[in-house]
């Protein structure tokens, strides 16, 4: 088939690799002409697992085409995805200017029949909204449907669940949509994976309801781990407790620092506004909101306890990610947790592997990025391991107490759990996690 994808972002590019890796021919439309003649090389400027090689793969197989502008081509294609970013707008709600825009240019082009693709997070009754916009823009009386198909992916492994994904759900009144929908996925029915064919309004919402829920299970494990805190019991043990209960799931019951990222934060916001637009409030997802929130600050109080005070104090950050596998620090807890440090008087020196420089770009001067682990907690008063890198469980912690700056017992504050308190201690750290209960744990002396 012959398949445009509007926006070369990380749900675009993946989705357009990933659709010429199914044989589909495929052009994706960016209007940064520095990423285009950058994708053209087969350059892709983020990392994601996987993307890279399929990216060149599709470009030399002819099967993947690079291009700025929206014209006659791409609109000539049987089905278009709009994968354009839908960021926050200041009340929360997601901004869809990007979405309207992308209609508006693409309708005077349609010639024959067009499926047009909502794959861009969007509130619910956008598709009739794109609908409405390029029925006003049509040249003429020129058939077309338009679908709603979320993407789950998550960054990092966007790859392997484009292509292995739990579900993949569409929203479309119109059957011969449907067809053609069938078209494009008909490698995944045939493999067997579990389609939902519903209308738009329900797909544009499962999609909403799906990470608010994600958002829910993390801010709950959280508000645990905090209540294990004051009782003395261990977060780990909770979680497993309970996740082993096939109804509950054991995924997503990670205690950490809270959510971050593109989509949780940005998602839960919008779901509020959306039900807000509807006369309705989901008040749990705006507690899961307030505790994502009140969970970052905790943990600057912890790193306060544990350095006695922040000002003139030398933090080592280790991770800055919003999680381990990318470089996007997109709304991730370690970049509030470093400005609220900073803020407190606090020097920071931090290290991560993949995100250093776009740390760089946020932060310039006001933060010693290093290059490597060891440099990051030589001199500091405290180490915080804030992103689950596994090379962090690596750290050789005999060398790291030598280097940093707190003689006997140096802290280390581990905000994902990595280690165990017993590897820890056994170096002479003081030791805290994220719901490691210290009242039923003597050893623990950064609380008592
Ligand atoms: C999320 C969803 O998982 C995808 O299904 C969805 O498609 C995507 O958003 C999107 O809407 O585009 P992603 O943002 O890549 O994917 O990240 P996740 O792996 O879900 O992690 C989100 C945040 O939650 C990270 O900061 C992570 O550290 C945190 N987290 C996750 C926890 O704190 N604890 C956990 O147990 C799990």
């Amino acid at each position: 088939m012959k398949i445009t994808v509007i926006g070369c972002g990380y749900v675009g590019l993946v989705t357009a690799a990933c659709l010429a890796g199914f044989g589909h021919t495929v052009t994706g439309v960016e209007k940064d002409p520095a990423k285009v003649s950058a994708l053209k090389e087969g350059l892709i400027p983020f990392y994601e697992e996987d993307l890279a090689p399929l990216v060149t793969g599709g470009l030399q197989k002819k099967r993947l085409f690079i291009q700025e502008k929206i014209d006659e081509n791409t609109a000539g294609a049987e089905v278009i995805f709009i994968a354009v970013g839908t960021p926050s707008l200041r009340n929360g709600a997601a901004d869809l200017s990007q979405v309207f825009k992308v209609a508006e240019e693409i309708a005077p082009y349609l010639k024959n029949y067009t499926v047009i693709v909502n794959k861009s997070t969007v509130p619910v009754g956008t598709a009739k909204q794109v609908r409405e916009i390029i029925k006003r823009n049509l040249a003429g009386e020129i058939p077309f449907d338009v679908v709603s198909n979320p993407e789950f992916l998550r960054e990092g492994k966007a790859v392997s669940d484009f292509f292995r994904p739990d579900r993949v759900i569409v929203g479309t009144n119109s059957s011969r949509a449907e067809q053609v929908m069938k078209k494009v996925y008909a490698r995944l029915l045939a493999d067997g994976t579990p389609f939902i064919w519903t209308n738009p309004e329900a797909a544009e919402l499962i999609k909403y309801a799906a990470n608010a829920f994600l958002a829910t299970k993390i801010s709950f494990i959280n508000e645990i781990a905090n209540l294990c805190e004051a009782a003395g019991v261990d977060i780990d043990t909770v979680a497993r407790g309970m996740g082993l209960d096939k109804r509950i799931g054991g995924e997503f019951l990670r205690a950490g620092p809270g959510y971050g990222g593109s989509c949780f934060p940005k998602d839960t916001r919008a779901l509020t506004h959306i039900a807000r637009s509807c006369g309705q409030r989901v008040l749990i997802v705006e507690t899961v909101i307030k505790i994502n929130e009140q969970q970052k600050a905790r943990m600057v109080r912890k790193i306060r306890e544990a350095a006695g005070g922040l000002k003139g104090k030398t933090i080592a950050l280790l991770g800055m990610a919003f999680k381990p596998g990318v470089d996007d620090l997109r709304e991730s807890p370690a970049v509030d947790i470093a400005n609220r440090l900073l803020a407190a008087g606090a020097r920071l020196q931090v290290h991560d592997p993949m995100a250093l420089e776009r740390v760089k770009e946020v932060f310039g001067a006001r933060i010693n990025c290093c290059q490597d682990p060891y440099d990051a907690v030589t001199g500091a008063d405290v180490l915080v391991i804030v992103t689950d890198w596994p090379e962090y469980k690596e750290l050789d912690l005999a060398a790291v107490k030598k280097l940093m700056n707190t003689g006997d017992t140096p802290a280390l504050l581990d905000l994902r759990n990595i280690f165990t308190p017993q590897e820890v201690r056994r170096y002479g750290f003081r030791y805290q996690g994220v719901g490691r209960g210290w009242k039923g744990d003597p050893e623990n002396d950064l609380q008592n």
